[in-house]
């Protein structure tokens, strides 16, 4: 997968590529993730990216052009009138977007390329959202300063799904979410600590009961804690 970022602070995405798994998949060729400059796609002595908005109001816009620019060299300047599937999937980081779950990171690890915009200040001008953006993504309802830190989120709950990036496959066959339910709860050495107990079950050494353990665990933490899931995972 390529994925492609465009901001106004590179240097933000430093730790996110040169650590962990997210690194470990672009030694092994898993992804290839490129972060652009949109300041190096002005066209003026300041690298100005941003104005103030139509109609008056607090805070800078982000202007289209610059974006339109990078966008359109990513794609080999097309327009996205004459795209089709085979161009990148350009998806606009916004608190106003669909809200990121388990299940849209999935579809959109499918993508062979997408390209992630990162808006700031204000926003960006709404031309960017009516002829660039295939979709628009939230991390959540709340607002942060920018689009760095969703686009974060994004690439990492992306890259841990591509084919061979986790060493087990079935870790992400277990996770929380699968089949709308949270995970069972996890121990590890020493089986007592502080006065407490590891449940008996797990160094029974039963397979069987502990397979029934852990899926009674998870039923019943997703119906405490999540019962919105638990309602659809009954359906499911
Ligand atoms: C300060 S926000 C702009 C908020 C905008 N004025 C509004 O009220 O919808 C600046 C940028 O941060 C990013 N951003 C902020 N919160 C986000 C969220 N929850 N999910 C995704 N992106 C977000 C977006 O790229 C946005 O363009």
């Amino acid at each position: 997968m390529i994925i492609d970022i465009i901001t106004i602070f590179p240097g933000m995405f430093g730790p996110l590529l040169n650590e962990s798994i997210v690194k470990r998949a672009q030694q092994k060729g898993k992804v290839n993730i490129r972060v652009h400059d949109l300041r190096d796609y002005t066209l003026d002595k300041h690298r100005k990216v941003d104005d103030r908005p139509f109609g008056g109001g607090s805070g800078m816009v982000m202007c289209a052009d610059p974006i339109f620019r990078v966008v359109g060299k990513l794609q080999g300047r097309k327009r996205k009138s004459e795209t089709g599937d085979r161009l990148p999937r350009v998806i606009l980081l916004c608190p106003q977007g669909k809200t990121l779950d388990q299940k849209s990171a999935k579809r959109i690890a499918r993508y062979k390329h997408i390209i992630l915009i990162c808006g700031h200040y204000e926003g960006v001008d709404e031309r960017v959202r009516e002829g660039l953006a295939d979709e628009e993504i939230s991390i959540g309802d709340y607002v942060l300063t920018g689009g760095e830190l969703p686009a974060m989120v994004l690439v990492d709950c992306v890259v841990r799904l591509l084919p061979g990036v986790l060493g087990d496959k079935n870790s992400l066959k277990f996770e929380s979410f699968e089949s709308n339910l949270l995970e069972y709860p996890q121990y590890t050495r020493p089986a007592e600590y502080r006065d407490m107990k590891v449940p008996a079950v797990l160094v029974s050494g039963d397979h069987k009961k502990i397979e029934g353990w852990r899926k009674e665990q998870s039923i019943q933490r997703t119906k405490e804690r999540r019962p919105d899931l638990a309602r659809n995972h009954k359906r499911s």
